[in-house]
């Protein structure tokens, strides 16, 4: 028998709980024993809970206990979070988390302390959510050459997206719903500004390249300035917006790392990844395009994620769990000036002039301003040849 310790009982952590409960038969035959949760640690109160009894508001109580051997982390946030994890594995107990925040913030100290402490610690639940990314990225593709990754990392972000465009509702009107369904941080900002995907690219880029970036050094932009022309006029270019994380290894060896809506043309596959999902297409030198896609948040469906490291510790119980990647902490000399990449880019000024040398296609003009489509060009070139316009969007294609 394996008991485990589930530290916050809110949306994934309850999750967790009603899952393990669900597939505790499928659970014993995948890892050969039975797995119980001994403890769950939530400060609130559950009084009259059915799991009362198993509900302690002390995490010092798991961690004086050798009979727990894997802990989840369900908390979110940095802090009480990281302090938790990092006892946790100092005592020589497996780690398990879906929170994103403590992986960008402090990734490269908790993997350096789970190695240290011959113990895992895993996350494959805090990128796309349901979607298995985390391990493919660490072992499947750990020989290949990462050339690039592309990913929607944010399902609250796609979800409303997706609404003001499939069902004409305003941006307040689906985040309301994204807020109801469990999707949304508990500060929404996190997701409409770009945080939490911001968060997700570091650790894929970390996973990708060995080098973990602060959230900070990158530049993020969210969704809040989308309006129903931007994303009216991408349906006219035959594309659809989305908030897109890039990272890819640049020729002189920098990585360039961005969050920022994007215009994604019909033949791209992340064209089609709508609501709540979330597609990830990395590019391998060797593997060429993969697209990995699935519910990129939800109670259950992260639970899940969260309930596949568990599975993989317990099964490796008693030989060699996988050794922790290893990863440094990068600063802005090894960061590649995002602003430099080379794309096409959809912009809309005021009036009807549009600058010839750069549009390539069609133009739209409605309401007093006109929109159009540039040849693939730089930041530099882009804002030279709109010198003079009265520009009122302006986003980047994929
Ligand atoms: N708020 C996050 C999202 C939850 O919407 O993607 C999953 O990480």
């Amino acid at each position: 028998m394996i008991k485990i310790a589930v530290i916050g009982f809110g949306n994934i952590g309850g999750g967790l709980v009603e899952l393990m409960e669900r597939n505790k038969t499928l659970i014993a035959r995948d890892c050969g024993c039975e797995v119980d949760i001994k403890y769950i640690v939530d400060i609130r109160d559950f009084t009259g809970h059915p799991l009362e009894k198993k509900i302690v508001k002390d995490f010092n109580t798991v961690l004086g206990d050798p009979e727990v051997s894997v802990v989840a982390e369900m908390i979110g946030g940095s802090h009480p979070a990281f302090d938790f994890s990092i006892a946790a594995l100092r005592a020589g107990k497996h780690v398990v988390t879906s929170n994103k925040e403590v992986v960008a913030n402090f990734g490269e100290v908790l993997l350096k302390t789970a190695a240290e402490n011959n113990v895992a610690y895993l996350f494959e639940a805090a990128v796309g959510g349901a979607i298995p990314i985390i391990r493919p990225l660490r072992e499947s593709l750990s020989s290949d050459n990462i050339l690039a990754v592309n990913g929607i990392l944010n399902g609250t972000t796609n979800y409303i997206l997706t609404s003001m465009v499939f069902s004409g509702k305003s941006f307040d009107e689906a985040l309301s719903e994204a807020r109801a369904l469990g999707y949304a941080e508990a500060d929404p900002s996190a997701d409409v500004d770009g945080i939490d995907t911001c968060r997700k690219i570091c650790i894929l880029s970390a996973l990708a390249y060995g080098t973990i970036y602060p959230s900070e050094l990158v530049p993020t932009e969210g969704i809040r300035n989308i309006t129903p022309r931007d994303v009216s006029d991408a349906a006219g270019f035959g594309a659809s917006v989305k908030l897109i994380a890039n990272t890819r290894k640049t020729s002189d060896g920098k990585i360039m790392i961005s969050v920022a809506p994007r215009f994604v043309p019909a033949e791209n596959p992340l064209y089609n990844v709508r609501d709540v999902f979330n597609g990830i297409l990395v590019s391998g030198e060797a593997v060429g395009d993969l697209m990995f896609y699935g519910r990129g948040a939800g109670r259950i469906p992260t639970a899940g994620a969260v309930l596949a490291d568990i599975v993989e510790i317990i099964k490796h119980m008693d030989s060699k769990q996988l050794p922790p990647p290893v990863w440094v902490r990068g600063g802005s000399e090894t960061l590649a000036d995002a602003a430099s990449e080379k794309s096409r880019f959809y912009c809309r000024v005021k009036g009807r002039r549009v600058p010839d040398n750069i549009i390539s296609g069609k133009h739209i003009y409605s309401d007093g301003e006109t929109s159009f489509v540039t040849v693939e060009t730089d930041l530099a070139e882009l804002e030279k040849q709109l010198a003079g316009y009265e520009v009122t969007a302006r986003y980047r294609f994929i």
